[in-house]
């Protein structure tokens, strides 16, 4: 079988005294969409935060495409193709969406005609075009969410994980933004790991799912193997 592109093994963190994340691992297959479900406060974001390098594991280790990540900068983990949105979108309020796409090129040194017809392109895939010149503080939640996943889009990544993309977001948005996921992984073939909440997403788009309950893994399957799986029903009801 071929190597997984992201091997998380025995992923331990504390904050304090308090163990959020313990004993996590997890394997992601090159172009799958993979879920990460579980109640909250179940250590989900802190697991992104890990692996792309805005928190360090108290223990445990990860491994992009064959090489070990672990305590990296996320600088150093972008460039290596692992892009990310998190659960309240991070855009730039003041500048408008096209400026806002244009922020990951800077470093990339992008000629900026390029990365303009590109941003621009993206843009208008996600239906956004004709608030290209807008402030992104004028935009809903939902358009913002759309934005940061685009603008992950800018710099090609390999990876992408998705932290709650659908939580607060209207139906119509939802089914825009599911559409760019499942095209973006088969048309482009990014891998996607993806923390949901909304059941029928989950189901829709991804092959695989690992659940969390208390920072473990509780279970692995298919969406429809886990949602039969009596420790998965109970961490849920019992939260
Ligand atoms: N920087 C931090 N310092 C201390 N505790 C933290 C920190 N970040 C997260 N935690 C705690 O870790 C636990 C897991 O939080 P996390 O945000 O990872 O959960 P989650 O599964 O993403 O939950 P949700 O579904 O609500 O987004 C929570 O109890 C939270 O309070
Ligand atoms: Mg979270």
């Amino acid at each position: 079988m071929a190597q997984p592109i992201l091997v998380v093994e025995q992923l331990r963190k504390n904050f304090g005294g308090v163990v959020v994340l313990d004993g996590v691992s997890l394997a992601v297959e090159r172009g799958r969409i993979h879920g990460v479900i579980g109640p909250n406060g179940a250590g989900k974001t802190t697991l992104f935060n890990i692996i792309n390098g805005v928190y360090t594991a108290t223990s445990g280790s990860i491994t992009f495409k064959g090489e070990a990540i672990t305590g990296r900068r996320v600088t150093d983990i972008a460039r290596r193709g692992l892009g990310r949105t998190f659960q309240v979108a991070r855009v730039f309020n003041e500048l408008t969406l096209l400026e806002n796409m244009l922020v990951p090129t800077v470093p990339q040194r992008m000629a900026h005609r390029a990365a303009v017809e590109k941003a621009r392109h993206l843009l208008s895939l996600a239906g956004l075009s004709r608030l290209e010149h807008s402030p992104a503080a004028e935009i809903s939640g939902g358009q913002k969410k759309l934005l940061e996943f685009m603008r992950t889009l800018m710099a090609e990544p390999e990876l992408i994980l998705l932290d709650e993309p659908f939580g607060g977001v209207n139906p119509a948005l939802v089914d825009r933004l599911t559409e760019l996921v499942l095209e973006t992984n088969a048309k482009d073939g990014r891998t996607f790991l993806l923390i949901s909440h909304e059941m029928p997403s989950v189901m829709r788009l991804c092959g695989d799912v690992t659940v969390l309950a208390a920072g473990r893994t509780i279970a692995r399957g298919t969406p429809a193997q886990v949602r039969e799986d009596p420790a998965v029903i109970e961490a849920y009801l019992g939260h």
